[in-house]
């Protein structure tokens, strides 16, 4: 059951409120996305939704309807600045006994307004011009962009069948019909090109080589690029030919990552006790989690993720393993220092090291000391300058 009629002012209202908290904060800086903000009705992109339970322990995500909350309350919390999120594991809700979910990763939602209206910003667009979105999620974004641009500007990929089939819904709802597909976004939409802005509400590990073709020179592809330990942040690149180059902003805004780029669930071989080559660590285990060197051990070691655990009744270890390349790195306390054990093709923790020597010769620069260059023979993240320190970005 959806929202009871009657609720039309009411939701005007929180609408305007949501406006003038956004303004405040300097987050909504344009009128024309202000306006869109006033008209776009949240509420129908999100008839029900999940939000995360402040219980302790493992986290847990309860159900938000109309009838769990009551009306009143659940039309509060949509016009709040949060994500609201919609499905877990790529599986539809069973919304007529909606159970809490627990140990489960969210995959599909509606952004925070504020960062929804933040990227939106960022991608400067201006009237007339074409927008393609990857990642149409509930619809509420390229509601906004119909609303700025016009629906008929507006092409949307979403990959999920029932996310793409209620975004639709609700879209077509408030009488907006735009160019929506259920696709892979990396493959674009060769039919609408060429774009003047892409932007993806998905992260991804590299630049779909798709994307390059598909938006005209001097167009601008807006994407958060993220990994499997962490995001990496947000990149704006300006398309000049067949390939395109530009930086990454000073805060790190994560979106959940391209379906098919997903981590593989396998973490990769688990060394034994006596495997790999040993010496004294530089950093410990504290510089995957620590934001600047978690940063640079991402790049790095684009396809490690790492895990802590005790064996056989020893210390806690930290183990850094790439599934990719079967790397490995165990980092273990010894006396006031950290030991390293490496093996594999690659030495993980010598390319870890080296990444944050680099970026501490350089002053610990945040984000947006970094760019990004990619054609369609590499794709580099470099730093200072596409001449700087470069990491390739996984293929
Ligand atoms: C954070 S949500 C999008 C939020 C949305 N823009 C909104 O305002 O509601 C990310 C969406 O990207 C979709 N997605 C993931 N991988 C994709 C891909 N390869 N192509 C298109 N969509 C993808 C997910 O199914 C999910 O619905």
């Amino acid at each position: 059951m959806t929202a009871e009629p009657g609720i039309a002012a009411t939701a005007a209202d929180l609408r305007r409120q949501l406006a003038d908290r956004l303004e405040e904060n300097r987050l909504l800086r344009s009128p024309q996305w202000r306006a869109a903000i006033e008209t776009v009705p949240r509420h129908v992109f999100v008839p029900r939704f999940y939000r995360e339970s402040d219980d302790p322990g493992l986290t847990t995500w309860e159900p938000i309807t109309p009838e769990i909350v009551g009306q009143e309350e659940w039309l509060r919390l949509v016009y709040t600045d949060e994500t609201w999120m919609t499905q877990f594991e790529g599986r539809d809700i069973d919304w007529s006994d909606p159970q809490p979910i627990s140990n489960s990763t969210p995959t599909s939602s509606s952004t925070l307004p504020s960062l929804v209206v933040r990227i939106l910003q960022d991608l400067g667009v201006q009237d007339g011009m074409t927008v393609l979105e990857i990642g149409t999620g509930t619809g509420y974004s390229t509601a906004l962009m119909c609303h700025r641009l016009g629906d008929e500007a507006v092409t949307s990929i979403e990959t999920d069948e029932g996310v793409a089939r209620r975004a639709r819904e609700a879209l077509h709802q408030c009488g907006w019909t735009p160019r929506l597909l259920v696709a892979d976004g990396r493959a674009g939409e060769p039919e609408g090109a060429p774009y003047d802005r892409l932007i993806a509400t998905c992260g991804l590990r590299n630049i779909p080589p798709a994307w390059l073709e598909q938006v005209r020179p001097g167009g601008v592809i807006l994407t958060t690029l993220r990994g499997w330990m962490r995001s990496l942040g947000l990149v704006k690149l300006v398309v000049t030919g067949d390939s395109a180059s530009g930086w990454f902003s000073e805060d790190d805004p994560s979106f959940m990552i391209a379906r098919q780029q997903d981590a593989p669930e396998n973490l990769g071989m688990i060394p034994g006790p006596e495997d790999g080559t040993k010496r004294e660590a530089e950093y410990g285990p504290e510089i995957l989690t620590r934001t600047g060197p978690a940063f640079m051990t991402q790049l790095a070691a684009p396809d490690a993720r790492f895990f802590s655990m005790s064996v056989d009744g020893g210390p806690v270890s930290t183990f850094v393993l790439d599934s990719v390349t079967d790397s490995f790195a165990v980092l273990t306390p010894s006396d006031s220092a950290w030991q390293v054990r490496q093996g594999g093709s690659r030495r993980l923790w010598d390319a870890v090291e080296s990444a944050v020597s680099t970026w501490q010769e350089y002053g610990s620069p945040n984000s947006s000391a970094f760019g990004v260059t990619v054609s369609h023979d590499a794709q580099m993240v470099w730093l200072g300058s596409p001449n700087g320190p470069r990491w390739p970005l996984p293929s």
